[in-house]
């Protein structure tokens, strides 16, 4: 089965064609970072009208490169995301699948980042843990089989991919804030500032980030201004960021038995986060390739590939967003693990 997936709940406009016997086909993706860099943060009604601008040029090029035979089925993301965003791709694979005859599919967006490493990963089966970390979202998840996913921790606060995006914009650097953070943080000395390390004297597997975030915005009032610091403070903060997802992951293990931990979401891209994982004892990491971490249409077309696969049927005509939509509310699919 071939399936076009279409990303377009935030700030990028994935594309992409996977096939169920031949693996990714093909992927377009236009980030809209440059768009929104002068503002901080992601602009809804730009975010829109650039999906819109990006579309029909990034599916042309994409069918152009897959022979342009047409897919069995197509996958876009329902929610949960920007509305204005959401209903631009939502609404052209809606008329597309209807032109096409086939059937049309809304995925959960952490569904397919989720479900994003099991692409490589083929001889990965359910029940695992899964760390999805991005820049709305912080959870601890067991998966129980596809589609069923109980919500065992989560932040209380700001998401870390927030986190990180919140302290790139205090110290002046680039947006999105993670990766800039990231790059900064490896000419610093993590040990420079002590900062908290949230949550991690309380029972539990939920996170907290907006404490951190305030520890950081002190020190960079009091500590004197000078690139030095600036990479002390983004090393220091990786370091408690990392560490407190690690030891909340290491409580996860303790406490459900599981030994497979899934990490994904754009900030499953840190580095430092994947060598501290990978380096606990007895715990089998499995995440993306890196370029396929943040948002891609790869992971919806392949998210959209397992469910039909598994008796999914498309959606009736009409449309219906889910801007905010609760993992732990889809239903799982029969007999897969
Ligand atoms: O999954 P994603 O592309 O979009 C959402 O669904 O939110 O995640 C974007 C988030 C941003 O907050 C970005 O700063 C963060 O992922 N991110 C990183 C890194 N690369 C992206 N955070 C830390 N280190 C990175 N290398
Ligand atoms: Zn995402």
């Amino acid at each position: 089965m071939r399936v076009l997936g279409i990303e377009t709940s935030c700030d990028e406009t994935g594309l992409a064609i996977y096939d169920s016997e031949r693996g990714l086909l093909g992927q377009r993706l236009h980030s809209q970072v440059i768009l929104h860099r002068d503002y901080g943060g992601v602009v809804p009604e730009l975010a829109a009208r650039d999906h819109i601008r990006h579309f029909l040029p990034l599916l042309g090029e994409l069918l152009a490169d897959t022979e342009g035979r047409i897919p069995d089925a197509v996958a876009y993301t329902q929610g949960p995301g920007l509305a204005g965003a959401l209903m631009v791709g939502a609404m052209a694979g809606r008329a597309l699948a209807y032109a096409w005859r086939v059937p049309a599919l809304g995925i959960h967006h952490l569904e397919g980042h989720l479900l994003m490493p099991l692409m490589d990963a083929t001889d990965l089966q359910a029940p695992f843990l899964s760390l999805l970390v991005s820049g709305g979202h912080t959870q601890l998840l067991r998966v129980r089989a596809l589609g069923d996913y109980e919500l065992l921790g989560e932040s209380i606060d700001d998401a870390v991919g927030e986190a990180f995006d919140k302290v790139a914009k205090m110290l002046g650097l680039d947006y999105p804030g993670g990766p800039a953070v990231a790059r900064l943080a490896e000419t610093g000395d993590d040990a420079a500032f002590d900062f908290p390390q949230p949550m991690l004297d309380r029972p539990g597997l939920d996170f907290s980030f907006s404490g951190l975030k305030t520890a950081v915005r002190k020190v960079i009032i009091d500590a004197p201004r000078s690139s030095q610091r600036d990479a002390d403070i983004c090393a220091s903060f990786e370091r408690a960021v990392v560490a407190t997802l690690v030891r909340k992951c290491q409580r996860a293990v303790q406490e459900t038995g599981l030994s497979t931990l899934v990490l994904a979401g754009g900030v499953a891209a840190n580095v430092r986060l994947r060598r501290e994982l990978a380096a606990c004892p007895g715990l089998r990491l499995v995440y993306p390739p890196q370029a396929l971490c943040t948002d891609n249409g790869a992971m919806i077309a392949y998210a959209g590939c397992r469910r039909l696969l598994h008796a999914a049927q498309g959606d009736a005509l009409g449309l219906s967003l889910r801007p905010r939509w609760p993992l732990s509310a889809l239903s799982a699919l029969t007999g897969e693990s």
